[in-house]
């Protein structure tokens, strides 16, 4: 009989997750605290905004159901992943509160199930969380042991927002912590039924597969950070450009050119608390680490460094525009957002701002409030702006043309992060292009390197 699946959080990643195994012909029982989510996948919709989440539960309608019940959904499946909040605490880890209670609720429910069960914790956590904050509640529930009575994983998955079900289904590996064999075998061979790609599967303990996701994406940053780093250093050289020095450094298979752009930093719900959790996690255990708390620092700086230039050649009451205000194109999520951050800055700087966002724009007028006006289009935008941001490679924005900036008495500065516009808009006489990790004034670059060398150059004469 084919494996039946619940997955416990109907979130983002879960209801997406929920759907996708639907979709590959395995029965599932979502379980959500909220009774609208609940209601919401049983009409055959999507409980939160994602790529083909709609369709594909519409679709699978006849293997996919949700109930407020845990005793329900362990009773009717063999497999559980737990896929419910674990926000970071005030120290910086991430709090097991939330899933505490899926696991006692889950644990109460085992006292009542014959033959065993597999729990899989999903949700990310730092090393230790599974095995001693976890477990405990579903023995002390369950009355039951680890390894005879049940099994128990760690597996997160590697997805992005706007692409998790397609993530989920093929993903460069499975990552399996085991409590034992047993769980992680039949993990595995789960895994093996489900994903689209036949992908390698790396097994492990808890503690080292809950130490590789937040490796996985901490490394992530740093290296997103250091092409940031490139970037910034690349204006103060004459001629830099920092595309040309990643596409070359990305040509190393050491390197790889993924996430290595250079431009603002990086944010939404998940990176950004992974280098502090990560921190956090060193110094508890007698250590320090380092590059992440670099990493952390400074992207956090990035948008004040960025503020305070355009502050220092603009005047108060100029009208900036900011183009994107979700953390990526194509989301509607603004959490830890570098743009909303961005337009805060400019705000209290008595700047008045002006933004446009694809999807993110609602959200993001209740976030902002006074400090920025939210507009209904691009265009509304450029026709107030003296000074535009593109903060984000959305389409919306990549699809801009020079006609699109003209209409001004004067040249309207355009700071274009992503470098999205150079081939519109370079040598435009009605803009004024800035785009962000290129040499703007190379004469001004070129005296400063002169001044550095040109010593040197005397003492060897
Ligand atoms: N969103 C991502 O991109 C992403 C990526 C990788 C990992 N994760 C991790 O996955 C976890 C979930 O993230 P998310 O973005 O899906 O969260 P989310 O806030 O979108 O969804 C969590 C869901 O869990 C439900 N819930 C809370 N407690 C519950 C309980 N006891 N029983 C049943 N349902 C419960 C909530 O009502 C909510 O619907 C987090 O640990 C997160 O770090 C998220």
């Amino acid at each position: 009989m084919s494996t039946a699946y619940s997955v416990v959080g109907l979130g983002k990643l879960g209801a997406s997750m929920a759907a996708a195994v639907a979709s590959r012909g395995f029965n599932v029982i979502g379980v959500d605290v909220n009774q609208r989510a609940v209601d919401v996948v049983n009409a055959g919709r999507a409980p939160v905004q994602e790529t083909n989440l709609e369709e594909t539960i519409a679709a699978n309608q006849e293997r996919l159901r949700a109930t407020l019940s845990h005793r329900e959904a362990i009773l009717n499946s063999d497999v559980t992943f737990v896929v419910v909040p674990t926000p970071s605490d005030d120290r910086g880890a991430f709090s097991l509160q939330y899933a505490a209670w899926a696991f006692r609720e889950i644990g109460r429910a085992l006292a009542e199930k014959d033959g065993y069960h597999n729990v899989v914790m999903t949700s990310t956590v730092l090393p230790g969380s599974t095995r001693y904050g976890l477990l405990p509640l579903l023995e002390q529930e369950s009355g039951k042991v680890c390894g005879p009575d049940f099994g128990l994983c760690y597996s997160p998955e590697f997805i992005a927002l706007g692409s998790v079900i397609h993530d989920f289904l093929n993903p460069d590996f499975t990552l399996v912590g085991e409590f034992d064999e047993r769980a992680g075998n039949q993990l595995q061979a789960c895994y093996a039924d489900i994903m689209e790609n036949n992908p390698p599967c790396q097994r492990m303990s808890l503690e080292n597969a809950e130490l590789t996701k937040i490796a996985l994406n901490t490394f992530v940053t740093t290296k997103i950070t250091f092409a940031n780093m490139l970037a910034d250093l690349c204006e103060r050289i004459p001629g830099g450009d920092v595309d040309v020095v990643t596409n070359a450094l990305g040509l190393d298979r050491r390197i790889g050119r993924q996430y290595l752009t250079g431009a603002l930093g990086y944010g939404g719900p998940c990176f950004p608390r992974d280098n502090v959790a990560l921190s956090f996690m060193a110094r508890a255990l007698g250590t320090r680490a380092d590059l992440a708390e670099a990493t952390d620092r400074a992207n956090r700086s990035l948008v004040e460094k960025v503020a305070e230039r355009l502050c220092a050649t603009i005047k108060c009451g100029t009208t900036v525009a900011v183009l994107g205000l979700a953390y990526k194109p194509l989301s509607h999520v603004i959490e830890e957002s570098q743009a909303i951050s961005l337009a805060k800055s400019l705000s209290r700087a008595g700047v008045r701002v002006v933004a446009y966002d694809p999807l993110a724009s609602d959200v993001a007028r209740a976030e902002l409030r006074d400090q920025a006006v939210i507009l209904e289009s691009v265009a509304d935008c450029l026709a107030q702006a003296e000074v535009v941001l593109i903060t984000t490679p959305d389409p919306a924005f990549r699809a801009l043309t020079a006609e699109d900036f003209g209409g001004k008495n004067l040249p309207v500065t355009v700071v274009d992060f992503w470098r999205i516009l150079d081939k519109e808009l370079v040598g435009q006489p009605s803009v004024r292009y800035v785009p962000i990790g290129r040499s703007v004034d190379d004469a001004a670059n070129g005296a400063r390197l002169a001044a550095l060398w040109s010593g040197a150059a005397a003492e060897a004469d």
